[in-house]
């Protein structure tokens, strides 16, 4: 399942966007005035670079992902284009009868949940909280969320949700700690250095590792794996929403804030819709939904796709001759499931050849070339991405002190802590776009930020 998605949307590199403008998300959240929808602009994200990237980084540094399941990702995206997969790729439909009966009371969870000092981490004055919400009891289905409180002013600032994409990839491995957490990990893998741009500056910040197979997250029901999909994972994480509420009442009517990058740009409009949805059949706030934010956000295939290889052009990343070969050849619209043509394929084989040893995300960033941990950390620096940080936060989130202190992985699963899945194997349902939901979502009043 799941293509190149996964690798291609895992998305360090749009750090280079929270590292340049940190503070842009945060006056989003406190500005009084309605922000408009920003026209995205190229190099939306696309999948095909995407699988070209993690065959890249494989080759330049140890892998972390097996290269078997690397592979089946990478058709997944072609297949989806190709139409022969199996993957709805119709319109979003939220559902709408959600079991009472998957809402439980989580009286003394929360005190439960509080991490007293994650291992390796510098003083900090906000309250940190992990643990697991169980959306599905029959299933057995366990989601792992990550929240820190805000700096200061917790009891006014908003709720933010943040959730990766891929799909398959965590929120903890980049969201929390290669973007927008509190703390970074020393090229040690061993200990936190802060993160001076965390978001919890603004808003109290709860990272959530969905759906089921990602990160610490799991199904006792392992069938649940090969049943993943875009409609599923907003029922699992609105009802992970339901149930977290209970256990941290005090943001029940909170300002709430959905904010997600790459393959979020599904998860945040479809969650955001579905919320609506509950708040009008119970003519009542559920949650106090105000906005979201997406950020390199898959949203619309035909023009990510296109978007890539007009920026891999603009940037003389491939020749005018390959350029041309696919706007002559190839065809991205999601109703042509024809096979693609021998021509597009060869010009983007091509391109893909060409961006081998380049860092799609920012392309004028180092490749990581040494994958080995360091005895003594490496000077940090935040302002300069260390592309090997994935090294770093997968060696300190396997860590068994590590897991402790964040309750963790308590049912001793079977696999190890993966930034992106591998145990996720199929991907039912995956809208070929998501605009209409964002329309949706203004024509409502939300506020809506595309950023990239
Ligand atoms: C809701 O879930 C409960 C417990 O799993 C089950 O007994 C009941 O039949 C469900 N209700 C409906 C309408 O599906
Ligand atoms: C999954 O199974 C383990 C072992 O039986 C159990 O401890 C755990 O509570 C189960 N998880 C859920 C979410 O029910
Ligand atoms: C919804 O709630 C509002 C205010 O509480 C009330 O005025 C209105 O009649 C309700 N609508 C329905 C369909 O119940
Ligand atoms: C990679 O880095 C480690 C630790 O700094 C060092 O011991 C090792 O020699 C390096 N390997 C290569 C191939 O440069
Ligand atoms: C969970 O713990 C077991 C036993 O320590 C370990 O083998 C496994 O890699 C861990 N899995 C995750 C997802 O952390």
């Amino acid at each position: 399942m799941v293509g190149p998605f996964i690798y291609i949307f895992r998305f360090l590199h749009n750090l280079l966007d929270l590292k340049l403008f940190p503070l842009y998300p945060l006056l989003f959240l406190s500005a009084p005035h309605r922000v408009r929808e920003k026209k995205q602009t190229q190099m939306e994200r696309n999948p095909f670079v995407l699988l070209v990237f993690l065959i890249v980084s494989s080759m330049v540094a140890a892998p972390i992902h097996c290269k078997k399941q690397t592979q089946a990702l990478g058709r997944f995206y072609e297949r989806k284009m190709k139409g022969s997969s199996g993957i709805d790729k119709s319109g979003f439909k939220a559902v709408h009868y959600i079991n009472k009966s998957r809402v439980h009371t989580q009286q003394g969870m929360k005190e439960k949940d509080r991490i007293k000092k994650l291992p390796g981490q510098p003083g900090v004055l906000f309250q940190q909280y992990g643990g697991y919400v169980t959306v599905d009891k029959a299933a057995g289905r366990a989601l792992y969320y990550y929240f820190v409180e805000a700096y200061h002013s917790k009891e006014s600032l908003p709720l933010l949700l943040w959730l990766n994409g891929g799909p398959g990839c965590s929120s903890l491995a980049y969201g929390a700690m290669e973007e927008l957490g509190p703390f970074r990990v020393h090229s040690n893998g061993k200990t936190l250095y802060s993160n001076r741009y965390s978001w919890n500056h603004a808003a109290n910040v709860l990272f959530l590792e969905s759906p089921a197979g990602v990160g610490f997250s799991y199904s006792n029901t392992t069938s649940d794996y090969d049943n993943s999909g875009d409609s599923k994972t907003a029922v699992d994480n609105y009802v992970f929403l339901l149930n977290w509420l209970e256990r941290f009442p005090e943001y029940r009517n909170r300002k709430f804030y959905i904010a997600g990058e790459s393959y979020a740009g599904h998860y945040v409009p479809q969650l955001a819709h579905t919320i609506l949805q509950h708040n009008k059949n119970a003519n009542s706030t559920i949650i106090n939904l105000k906005g979201i934010l997406i950020g390199n956000a898959v949203i619309n295939d035909e023009t990510d796709v296109k978007g890539m290889y007009d920026y891999l052009a603009s940037h003389a990343l491939i020749s005018d001759e390959t350029a041309n070969g696919i706007e002559k050849h190839c065809n991205f619209a999601p109703e042509d499931d024809s096979e693609s043509s021998s021509e597009c394929d060869a010009a983007t084989d091509e391109a893909g050849q060409n961006i081998y040893y380049v860092d799609i995300y920012n392309i004028y960033a180092p490749l990581c070339h040494n994958s080995s941990l360091t005895i003594r950390p490496k000077e940090p620096s935040v302002a300069n991405f260390d592309p090997c940080s994935d090294y770093y936060v997968y060696a300190y989130l396997n860590r068994v002190d590590v897991q402790e202190a964040m309750h963790a992985n308590v049912t001793k699963l079977d696999h190890d802590w993966e930034p992106c899945s591998d145990i996720i194997r199929r991907w039912g349902d995956s809208p070929s776009t998501i605009i209409p939901l964002l329309q949706e979502l203004m024509a409502n009043g939300l506020r809506v930020w595309i950023f990239r």
